[in-house]
């Protein structure tokens, strides 16, 4: 995690954990730290895609890929998780907090449901501040290691439509800033990263056009910059990237 720009296989020997690491944004950062050598755990719910994405980062060089079938909104299941990677791989060297969910119902002062707006802010807040904890300790041991948080720009500004997701990423956002300033001392970098609107499951339709779908930010990008903290030598830390469209999406 410190070597110069150019090197490849920067994550040789590295295991890291990657929420939501079977579609979208948590798979292409998973494909991009396969690419340095990393050894992956990938977690989501839906085993068979999951295997898709596992099977495709042992193609561009990850030497192990791992999957797990995990409800993060349950603790039980962060902790089962851990303790089954830590005994196996000794201890979790990145850990990426990507997973994460807006609500369906609605999520204003107006309107909203109070089942899903908790399982959101379990998913998107909770989940990435319980596996941090889980894994700090180690990380604390050796003196090393790497947390990638996926925020949003909806966490830089006010989102009048989605005001609970903006709650849960304000949250997060907080949560990784502070982190950065607890953990520094440790050698163990903290970043987040706040895209704008990026092509994936979450913001797509058969119904978007594909112009538009053209113009989003690409899941590749936001993988860009979680590789960042692993290019950049241990006296840097890139602890909050934002990352906008180029040119307007719509219209
Ligand atoms: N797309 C955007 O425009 C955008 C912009 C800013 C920020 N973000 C953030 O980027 C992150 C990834 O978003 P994405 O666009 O890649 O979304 P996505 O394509 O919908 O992928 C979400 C991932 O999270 C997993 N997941 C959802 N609920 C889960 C649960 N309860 N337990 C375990 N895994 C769960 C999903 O797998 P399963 O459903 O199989 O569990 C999937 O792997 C999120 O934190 C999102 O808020 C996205």
């Amino acid at each position: 995690m410190s070597r110069p720009l150019a090197s490849k296989h920067l994550l040789a020997g590295k295991l890291c954990l990657v929420t939501g690491g079977s579609r979208g944004i948590g798979r292409a950062i998973a494909e991009a730290y396969a690419e340095q050598g990393a050894k992956l755990a990938l977690v989501a719910r839906t085993t068979s895609q999951l295997e898709e994405t596992a099977e495709s980062c042992r193609k561009l060089g990850a030497p192990e890929a791992h999957v797990f079938a995990v409800d993060l909104t349950d603790g039980k299941q962060l902790a089962d998780l851990v303790k089954q990677l830590e005994a196996k791989f000794q201890m979790v060297n990145v850990l990426v907090n990507n997973a994460g969910m807006m609500s369906k119902s609605g999520s204003t002062p107006r309107e909203g449901d109070a089942a899903e707006e908790e399982m959101l802010l379990k998913l998107n807040t909770l989940a990435p501040m319980r596996l941090t904890r889980l894994v700090t300790p180690k990380m604390v041991e050796a003196k090393e290691g790497l947390i990638v948080n996926v925020g949003s720009v909806a966490a830089l500004e006010p989102m009048s439509s989605v005001c609970d997701y903006a709650a849960s990423k304000w949250g997060l956002r907080g949560w990784s800033l502070s982190c950065h300033e607890n953990l520094r001392k440790d050698n163990i970098k903290v970043v987040i990263i706040h895209p704008g609107m990026v092509r994936t499951d979450m913001t797509t339709s058969d119904k978007t056009e594909a112009s538009a779908q053209k113009r989003m930010i690409q899941p590749t990008d936001i993988a860009e910059a979680a590789l960042l903290a692993v290019r950049m030598s241990p006296s840097a830390v890139p602890n909050e990237i934002t990352v906008r469209p180029g040119p307007p999406v719509f219209g």
